[in-house]
């Protein structure tokens, strides 16, 4: 068998999770490379099937990589698939998945400014329904909308509709636990620290640096992240991050990874063999 294991140009061979998932799947006789999305030179149907890792240029550019999934797909098997992509990679699955009864941090979507209604009382989070790794996403109090307005002004410029939700406080301590899920099997988890500060600037780069720390899910959290996949409107895919953070009455949905969520692979023993086993018998 032989993958291509997808990324984006600043990350030509990987990021962290890369060599752990190489060698695993190098252990189960897989051949796999790196190869980048946006590389037009790639011919992704030489390959068995592909498997989207480190694609995290994606967001200012949306409709070109689901473009680029869908094109994949057409050529060879695409994990995850790119109907799967198309879904998640829009934060607006968040009012489905609290639709269909998953424990998710309030949100509001809007696409102008007019329509753009701020809490006033309490902390907000003013971030794209396009996004990763932090970027474009700021914490505001009462007396910020001002502020508040002009990150929401930049985002619609973009071309991105912009999301509203209270600031969940609860991450400050507790911060954030990312549940790993590999062929639908819960595989390990991690805390990550709180990324938003009051009045700090928007991160920049590829994505915002992050204090992640091994984690033992609560028996809460498993609940709700078994809520969160049984809502699902398609079978759990063969990889799947749910990012939980504490709120008044339980654990909140954040956001669901299941186009490019780092892995953390190196926080649990197995992780790396794991994911392999996921994605090969994803593939078939
Ligand atoms: N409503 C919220 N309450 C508390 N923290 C938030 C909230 N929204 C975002 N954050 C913080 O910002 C980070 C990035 O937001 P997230 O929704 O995960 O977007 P992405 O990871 O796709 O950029 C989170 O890891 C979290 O620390
Ligand atoms: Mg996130």
């Amino acid at each position: 068998m032989r993958l291509a294991i997808a990324t984006c140009a600043a990350l030509p061979q990987l990021d962290d999770d890369g060599p752990a998932l190489l060698a695993a799947l190098a252990a189960r006789g897989v051949v796999a490379e790196p190869a980048v999305w946006t590389d037009a030179a790639v011919e992704w149907g030489r390959f068995d099937a592909v498997v989207i890792r480190s694609t995290w240029d994606y967001a200012p550019r949306r409709d070109a990589f689901v473009a680029w999934a869908e094109r994949v797909e057409a050529e060879t098997r695409l994990v995850n698939p790119a109907s799967v992509v198309r879904w998640n990679t829009d934060k607006r699955y968040l009012a489905q998945l609290a639709a269909a009864g998953a424990p998710t941090v309030p949100l509001t979507v809007v696409e102008s400014l007019d329509a753009l209604r701020l809490p006033s009382d309490g902390e907000f989070v003013i971030k794209p329904t396009i996004s990763a790794g932090s970027l474009d996403t700021a914490r505001f109090g009462p007396g910020e909308h001002d502020g508040a307005r002009a990150l929401a002004a930049a985002i619609l410029a973009s071309g991105r509709a912009v999301l509203c939700q209270p600031y969940q406080a609860g991450v400050d301590d507790g911060g954030e636990t990312a549940l790993l899920f590999f062929g639908g099997r819960f595989s390990h988890a991690i805390r990550k620290g709180p990324m938003l500060r009051r009045g700090a600037g928007l991160a920049t780069g590829l994505y915002a640096e992050e204090a992640i720390t091994a984690r033992t899910p609560s028996p809460a959290e498993h609940a709700v992240a078994a809520q969160v996949l049984g809502a699902l409107p398609f079978p759990v895919p063969a990889y799947a991050r749910v990012d939980l953070v504490p709120g008044d009455a339980g654990p909140l949905l954040l956001e669901l990874e299941l186009t490019e969520p780092s892995a953390f692979l190196g926080f649990a023993p197995g992780a790396a063999d794991a994911l392999a086993a996921a994605l090969i018998a994803a593939v078939g």
